[in-house]
């Protein structure tokens, strides 16, 4: 249910478009469904009566006329006469676009004829026509009540004829008639066929062009709405916490965002087509092969048969169709590992192991999917089967009925080609029934993704941040990781005023990144509070933050573009700032060394260029940015001492002249020993602050990673 209310969520803004199909899918039906009618038409009309479409005489002899009229009431014969204008012998007429000369006096049919005349007319001709075929002709001389009473009984019993026999026997009689009056029987019929035809094949053609005109806009509607949804994935991706992004763990993301979007798409296009259409010809169909209650039944029998094939069907496959998802999942995986870690699996000889793991997700995805398969295509000559006994079978009791003059020819083919709608109908709903639930289960994928709550929330009511540098507090801030017990930090304390540079040093794992990603909001203290110039940062737009944020992360990260794409990074930066921030970060010999220059490429993931450029590039993007506070999370490790340097001394130029807070952590003491202030972190808790001098009198666990580095003379020059 609540699958649907979300999906419903990105169908709405289409409401018009889906109403649009539905309108023109139920033309289409109701076109198509005209068809088996029209070409039963032909074969009784056209083909069996010869043209003739019903009992009323378009043209009759005078003689006939008065003969039949023995055989009305006097309110008949009004009717009658009123329905038809005499012409007399030796004019001419036009009847079915037959130019015709009268051999005797013949009565024409008017334009506005009695809509009764079929019914009324009937009787007396199959009542004269009958006397005349046993060869009475002065048939006025002879009527009386006792001859009608004895020719009704004669005619049904050796016919054995109820209404609809009379029909037909009407029918044969018309031709007569109209042969008689020099009509060509032929070219009726041939008239007859050929529009009947022509107008079947502007049904079909009309009937084609709904459902080319539906097809497009469900195929567009999908398109769209699917575009929609992986808009939203990606972007609340962007938002989620790490800790989520590990619950969903990333090949899976990546798999809801591509391979379940695609089935959401499908799952759309199909509603709008099929899913509507076939229970609506299903439901037409029924109320067109109700006209025929003799043959029902064996409608009923198909049925029945289909229903337990599907249901045995379904009870085997269906359990399976569930795991295919989960399969395509873990090789997702599986391949992306192998991926990212193809330098690793090749250094280490493991190829074997890495293929025997694919391969037994391969295979397992395989076996499922060949099971599914083959289920699915033993099920097809069941159903063809039933569906070609039920067409014997009406073939069978429906040759019965046109000998009890019940059903025509024409009719019984319309039955059969109607009865196989209602079939297929149900077929396809019932396929429907199966790949529903498989592809909900993809849509409540994506709806997982997209419910998740996010992160960090922006305050209801933001307030504004200062455009001047500010001062930047922690109060006694401690953090755990989320879903972890042990704090990662804990009660730090310490400030950065504006223009002051400040150095985090300590080992690894001591916390110098997770506060760094506390300042970033990536993430919210667990206790204590950071506040940017009095306000806690909480009561900011995480967007305003990292707006004043020049940030480079530990590991430094490339986009597949160019030098400057990565450098401007979707934003707008003039030359200026770019070549500055080029040559602070003491990048220009990387773009000097390449051709291309500033527009070299770099593939996905900067693998094609060295460690240290990659990190003095990505120092370039965070300096480009027009920022109050800068933080270089060991962004420094991998250049030598003497570029680490000069970028140091080139950036504390470009920083006092902005008034600009300077963060860096670093491992190493000389990146750092010209740092305003040392905040020294020892596993998770301050250790000491102070500059260089100060720390090494007063702090212990600085003196040591000092001495592990610098010789004590350096020390004692210090
Ligand atoms: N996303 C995370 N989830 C859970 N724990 C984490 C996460 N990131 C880091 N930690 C843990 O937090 C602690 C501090 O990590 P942090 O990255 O801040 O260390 P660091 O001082 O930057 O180390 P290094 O010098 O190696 O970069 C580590 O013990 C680490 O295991
Ligand atoms: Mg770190």
């Amino acid at each position: 249910m609540k699958v649907i209310k979300n999906s419903w969520r990105y169908l709405k803004p289409f409401w018009w478009i889906l109403l649009l199909i539905l309108g023109l899918t139920f033309t289409q039906v109701q076109l198509d469904l005209a068809l088996p009618d029209y070409m039963s038409h032909i074969v009784t009309y056209g083909i069996q009566y010869g043209g003739i479409e019903d009992s009323t005489l378009e043209v009759v002899r005078k003689s006939t006329l008065d003969d039949m009229m023995l055989f009305m009431s006097e309110g008949d014969k009004e009717t009658v006469l009123a329905s038809y204008t005499l012409y007399e012998e030796g004019t001419q007429g036009v009847v079915d676009d037959q130019l015709i000369e009268f051999k005797e006096d013949v009565y024409l049919l008017n334009e506005d004829y009695d809509e009764e005349l079929a019914s009324i007319e009937e009787r007396p001709l199959v009542y004269t026509y009958s006397l005349y075929a046993s060869g009475v002709s002065d048939i006025d001389a002879l009527v009386s009540e006792d001859m009608i009473t004895s020719l009704e009984e004669e005619i049904s019993s050796s016919m054995g004829i109820d209404d609809s026999g009379l029909e037909t026997m009407a029918i044969m009689y018309v031709g007569d008639e109209y042969e008689a009056v020099g009509m060509a029987m032929d070219t009726l019929q041939t008239n007859y066929i050929l529009h009947t035809g022509m107008v079947m094949l502007g049904i079909a053609a009309l009937c084609g062009l709904t459902q080319v005109v539906s097809t497009y806009m469900a195929t567009r509607l999908a398109a769209r709405v699917a575009a929609n949804v992986r808009h939203d994935v990606f972007k609340k991706v962007q938002s989620l916490a790490t800790s989520d992004m590990d619950k969903f763990s990333l090949s899976s993301l990546i798999t809801r965002t591509t391979n379940d979007v695609t089935q959401l798409q499908q799952l759309v296009q199909m509603m709008c087509r099929i899913i509507i259409i076939a229970p609506m010809m299903g439901i037409v169909s029924i109320t067109k092969v109700l006209r025929y209650p003799d043959l029902i039944w064996i409608l009923g029998v198909a049925l029945a048969c289909i229903i337990a094939v599907m249901i045995i069907a379904l009870i085997v496959a269906m359990p399976r169709f569930a795991k295919i998802q989960g399969l395509v999942d873990r090789l997702n995986r599986v391949m992306r590992e192998f991926l990212d870690g193809m330098l690793v699996i090749r250094a280490f000889n493991s190829q074997k192991a890495e293929e025997k793991r694919f391969d037994e997700a391969n295979d397992e995805y395989r076996k499922t999917d060949l099971f599914v398969s083959r289920a699915m295509s033993l099920i097809m000559p069941f159903l063809m089967f039933i569906m070609n006994m039920t067409t014997v079978l009406v073939v069978w009791f429906g040759s019965k009925q046109v000998d009890f003059n019940a059903i025509s020819v024409g009719e019984i083919m319309a039955f059969i080609q109607y009865a196989m709608q209602v079939l297929m109908s149900f077929m396809i709903v019932a396929m429907i029934w199966v790949m529903i639930p498989r592809a909900l289960v993809s849509v409540r994928r994506i709806f997982e993704v997209l419910d998740t709550k996010d992160a960090i929330l922006d305050p209801d009511v933001p307030k504004e941040m200062p455009k001047r540098t500010g001062v930047l507090a922690f109060e006694d801030v401690s953090f755990a990781y989320p879903g972890a017990d042990e704090p990662v930090l804990e009660h730090i304390t310490f400030d950065i005023k504006p223009n002051e540079t400040v150095a985090f040093i300590g080992s690894t794992g001591s916390g110098k990144s997770t506060i760094v990603k506390l300042i970033l909001r990536l993430f919210d203290v667990t206790k204590g509070r950071i506040t940017y110039n009095g306000t806690d940062i909480r009561d900011f737009r995480q967007k305003d933050i990292r707006e004043h944020i020049g940030y480079v992360p530990q590991k430094a990260v490339l986009f597949s573009g160019t030098i400057r794409s990565n450098i401007e990074f979707g934003r707008h930066i003039d030359d200026k700032t770019l070549n500055n921030a080029i040559d602070v970060s003491q990048s220009r010999e990387i773009v000097e060394e390449n051709a291309l220059g500033l527009d070299a490429e770099i593939v996905q993931g900067g693998t094609n260029v060295s460690g240290g450029q990659r990190q003095r590039l990505s120092i370039a993007r965070a300096l480009a940015k027009d920022s109050n506070i800068y933080i270089f999370d060991d962004s420094f490790s991998a250049l030598d001492y003497a570029t680490d340097k000069k970028l140091r001394k080139a950036l504390d130029v470009m920083t006092s002249a902005k008034k600009a807070t300077v963060i860096i952590v670093a491992q190493r003491i000389s990146t750092i020993r010209d740092a305003d202030k040392i905040v020294v972190l020892d596993e998770g808790k301050i250790a000491g602050i102070g500059t260089h001098s100060e720390l090494l009198a007063s702090c212990q666990v600085y003196k040591e990673i000092a001495l592990s580095q610098l010789s004590a003379e350096e020390l004692a020059n210090a």
